[in-house]
């Protein structure tokens, strides 16, 4: 059975990524901070008829990430795809930020997709497959006023996964980087289906997006999709 690790699979778009790709048939290992969100997951994806496990822990913390790979292999055998999906945003002008702030979205959303790659390559590299995918924003190719943060921290994130695919490409694994304008997701502080984010995106539409990505023959990388809302004119 193929195997996906999805971070951030306790809501929005990771949620859905996750039963989407059980439906594929993958077995699927969900990341967040949330416990409790993510036994609710693995109840539901087990209730359907597909294989999920949860690892509750914080992508920024290297400890935690060694581990759970480590749990991972051992629990799958192997990793088939990687889903650097986790990230947030603090959106304010440059001198009303923290640096705790900053550490804090540098730390999640560039530094976690560092950690879970570099923790995912090895093996990768054993079973001479892979596929590593990110979940950028299309903020991470042009910038935002009260973005300075978030935007730097997508950059980060997006120049680390391009820089990535040159280095792993003859390894045959697969680096793609997905950028979603505007989604309907708590990211914006409200809940998905708040009547101010109907004319955003579904979180489902970017998880179809990704599974699209991931289910390309093996002769076929996606490198980079970029995916908006009609309503968006960015
Ligand atoms: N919504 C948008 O408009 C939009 C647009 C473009 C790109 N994106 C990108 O899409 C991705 C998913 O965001 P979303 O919209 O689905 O947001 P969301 O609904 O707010 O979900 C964010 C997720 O990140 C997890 N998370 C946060 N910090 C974490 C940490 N330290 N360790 C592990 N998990 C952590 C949260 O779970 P826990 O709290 O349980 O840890 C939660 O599952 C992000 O990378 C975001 O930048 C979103």
């Amino acid at each position: 059975m193929k195997t996906a690790i999805i971070t951030s699979a306790s809501r929005g778009i990771g949620r859905s990524l996750a039963i989407k790709m059980a439906k594929e048939g993958y077995a699927v290992a969900n990341i967040a901070r949330n416990r409790e969100d993510l036994v609710s997951l693995e109840n539901e994806i087990s209730a359907n008829g597909g294989t999920a496990r949860s690892f509750p822990l914080d992508i920024s913390v290297e400890d935690q990430v060694i581990d759970a790979i480590s749990k991972i292999v051992d629990e799958f055998g192997h990793i088939d795809v990687l889903i650097n999906n986790a990230g947030f945003g603090v959106f304010k002008h440059a001198d009303q930020l923290s640096a705790d702030e900053w550490s804090q979205v540098m730390d999640v959303n560039a530094k976690g997709t560092f950690l879970l790659s570099k923790a995912v390559i090895p093996f990768m590299k054993k079973a001479g497959e892979g596929h590593i995918i990110g979940v950028a924003t299309d903020v991470s190719k042009r910038v935002i006023e009260n973005g300075s943060l978030y935007c730097a921290s997508k950059y980060a994130q997006d120049a680390f996964l391009g820089a990535l695919r040159k280095e792993v490409r003859k390894d045959n694994i697969k680096v793609s980087t997905v950028y979603p304008g505007l989604v309907d997701t708590f990211f914006h502080g409200k809940s998905t289906g708040d009547d101010s984010q109907t004319e955003f995106l579904n979180p489902s539409d970017v998880a179809d997006a990704v599974v699209y990505i991931a289910t390309a023959p093996p002769h076929v990388v996606i490198d980079e999709l970029m995916i908006h809302p009609i309503s968006q004119d960015y």
